[in-house]
Parts: structure tokens; C-alpha cells; sequence
């Protein structure tokens, strides 16, 4: 029996809210979950402890199912020369704020990808459903999961990913087009990447593949989605749109950059993290167009100096170094209650 994405993940509305490490949070989650939607946490960042007091959180809030976010990245591949001509090349940029970049770089995140303890963990506290970034895991995992009645999401930029996807047994796809604020989910960073949009993207693996699609990338509201759905899409997913909900994590620094520009850029980067990232076009960004993408080491190692940059930067007030992760449709943002912002979508979606 043919069953909806709505159905099969229990939601009253096909609107998911973006997992954001780093800035979604258990309210945030909780509110767009108990008001019909999905929402979810992004715990790629975070160690076996962080995430479990942040599902625990989660799950005192809401009885509505939400999904909890893994990234699924390979180890990084270390070159001492390039971390150390990187740290060279960014010294004179601490300097400014009259600090001194680290010695030594190291890989901050673990990958899901073989982490033991954070699949018993999940196995054990059982969020409705699961998804993947920047890669996926085994059949077994996934396949762990399915005997939990976890569903599980993993994204793709390309068509190809998608294909791994549905071969590992993975229930959706999340179409994540160039246009989507935050880390682009190729599976191998240093591919060519073919920039599909999300409008195309999705068209494409409604045809290529027989699993539902969500689609991610641009989406700011209720036209946007109702675009979407009607070129195939079974869900949608919005991270910057909930950037502004006073639910969100986005400190200070990056609310005033989100409501006060106007006229905003976003510039795909490698230089914050070591990996594309669609970010407010900024310092780092400038320095990275300057240095071009192969002087920067791995992502996460590039990562651990880009967040030493930033957070000393800050403490001199001066934002133009921190991770201010935006989708292209940013000049669409609107600042309201998690709640208030999924009830006005699904009014102007006419869902
Ligand atoms: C601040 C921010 C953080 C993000 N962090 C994650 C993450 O941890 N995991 C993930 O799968 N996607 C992450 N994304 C990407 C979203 O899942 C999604 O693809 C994107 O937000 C969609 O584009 P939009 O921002 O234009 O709505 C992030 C996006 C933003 C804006």
C-alpha cells in the first residue's frame, strides 16, 4: 500500500525544519514537531553525551516525532605541509586581533561512519527518524535502524548519491540543491560538483529513484513550497527560514547580520571548514577566494582553526570570521516564533 512521507513519518504537514548543528536546538525541534511539522537536531558536532542530553531534551518537550542528524563524512586526509602553510597564511589575520593561531590543527568531529557508541545511543533512546550528511552508512546500520522503526533520510547533491542512498536502504532523500545555506552534503568533497539547483535536482530523482524526496536549498516560503510540491517533491526542508526564531541558537552577531542586510550575498566557501558551505559572503570568505579552495586542509581539520579565528575575532566585536551560514533565498527571512513561522507556511503553502 502506497503510504504519503507524511504518513510514514507520522507529521500533519510535509514541511521539515533543516538540522542545524550549532544552531537548532531542542526547543526549536520540539516547537516545529508539536506544531505539525518535523523538526530536528543536528548532532554531527556533538559527542555521545551532547547528543543524548540533547534527544532526552527533545523528547521531554514533544511526544510528535523529530529526526536527529548525523554527519556521515571519510576521515580526513592529512598534509602537514597544508595545515601548516594554512596556519601561516591566516596568522597575519589573528595578528589583527593581537592573537596567535593554534600550533597544530586537529579533526574536531568524529564521523558516525564506524561510531559504535553514537548508534547504540540512538538504538537506545529512538528518535522517529534519522538522516545523514555527507555520506551514508551501511546497509547493517541502516538496516539497525529499520528494526527500531527509525526512518532514515540521507541527502544527495547529485543523482549518483542518490543511487547509494537507495542501495544502502535508506527510506528518503533529501534533494539538496546549490542554492541550500550550510555544508553541501557531496559525498566526496573534492569531486566536481555539478551545482544542480534544487529545482532540477528534484525533477531528476523523482525519475532516477523510487524513493520519496524532500527538497532542500532556497525554500523561504509558503510559494516556495507550494513550487516544490508541485514539481514532484513529497516534503520540504528549511534551514535558514528558522534562523531568526527566537527558538534558534543564531547568537547575537548573526541575527543582527540576518535582519540589517537587506541585500544579502551568500558565497559557497571552503574556507571556514574545509568543506563548500554556503555562507553570508564575509572576511573568510574574501580570504578563501584569494587563496583559492586548494590551500585549505580537510574538512574538519580547517574547521578547528577556522572556529579558534572566529570566536577570538568576536571577543574584539568583529563578526567577519564566523560561520554565518545562509541559503541564497536569505533576503526572504522573516523573524516570528518557530510555531507562528510553520502555521503561516502551511496557510500560504495552502496545505
Ligand atoms: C545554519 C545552518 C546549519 C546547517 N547544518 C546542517 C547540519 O548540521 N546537517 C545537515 O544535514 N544540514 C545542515 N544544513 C543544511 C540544511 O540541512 C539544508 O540543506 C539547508 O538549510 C536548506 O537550504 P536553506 O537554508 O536555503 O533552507 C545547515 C544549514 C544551515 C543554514
Amino acid at each position: 500500500m502506497f503510504r504519503s512521507l507524511s504518513q510514514m513519518l507520522a507529521i500533519d504537514h510535509p514541511i521539515i525544519q533543516a538540522p542545524m548543528a550549532g544552531v537548532s536546538t531542542p526547543e526549536l525541534a520540539a516547537t516545529v514537531s508539536n506544531a505539525g511539522g518535523l523538526g530536528s537536531l543536528g548532532i554531527g558536532a556533538s559527542d555521545v553525551v551532547q547528543a543524548r542530553t540533547a534527544i532526552l531534551k527533545t523528547q521531554a518537550l514533544t511526544s510528535r516525532p523529530f529526526s536527529v542528524n548525523l554527519f556521515c563524512h571519510q576521515p580526513a586526509k592529512r598534509d602537514e605541509a597544508l595545515e601548516r602553510a594554512w596556519i601561516e597564511s591566516l596568522r597575519p589575520l589573528f595578528a589583527e586581533f593581537g592573537g596567535r593561531p593554534p600550533e597544530v590543527l586537529s579533526e574536531i568531529y568524529q564521523s558516525f561512519i564506524g561510531h559504535e557508541a553514537m548508534l547504540e545511543m540512538l538504538l537506545e533512546t529512538a528518535p522517529a527518524a534519522v538522516s545523514f550528511h555527507f555520506g551514508v552508512p551501511d546497509r547493517d546500520v541502516v538496516q539497525a535502524f529499520r528494526d527500531k522503526g527509525i526512518v532514515t533520510l540521507a541527502t544527495a547533491t547529485r543523482p549518483e548519491e542518490a543511487l547509494l542512498i537507495q542501495a544502502n536502504g535508506v527510506d528518503v532523500i533529501v534533494a539538496q540543491g546549490f542554492e541550500a545555506g550550510g555544508h553541501r552534503g557531496m559525498f566526496d568533497d573534492k569531486a566536481h560538483d555539478t551545482q544542480l539547483s534544487t529545482f532540477a535536482l528534484v525533477q531528476l530523482l523523482k525519475k532516477q529513484v523510487d524513493l520519496p524526496v524532500v527538497a532542500a536549498g532556497g525554500i523561504m516560503d509558503g510559494a516556495g513550497i507550494h513550487a516544490m510540491l508541485s514539481v514532484g517533491a513529497d516534503a520540504v526542508q528549511l534551514g535558514t527560514a528558522f534562523l531568526l526564531c527566537p527558538e534558534s541558537a543564531a547568537d547575537d552577531g548573526y541575527r543582527q547580520r540576518l535582519k540589517f542586510s537587506r541585500l544579502h550575498q551568500t558565497e559557497m566557501t571552503h574556507a571556514i571548514s574545509g568543506r563548500a558551505a554556503r555562507s553570508l559572503e564575509n572576511d573568510y570568505c574574501r580570504h578563501g577566494r584569494i587563496v583559492g579552495q586548494h590551500a585549505v586542509p580537510a574538512y574538519p581539520v580547517a574547521y578547528d582553526i577556522g572556529k579558534a579565528l572566529a570566536g577570538l575575532a568576536k571577543s574584539h566585536g568583529h563578526q567577519g570570521y564566523s560561520a554565518h551560514w545562509a541559503g541564497q533565498g536569505v533576503n526572504l527571512i522573516r523573524e516570528m516564533p518557530a510555531a507562528e513561522l510553520l502555521q503561516t507556511l502551511v496557510r500560504e503553502a495552502g496545505l
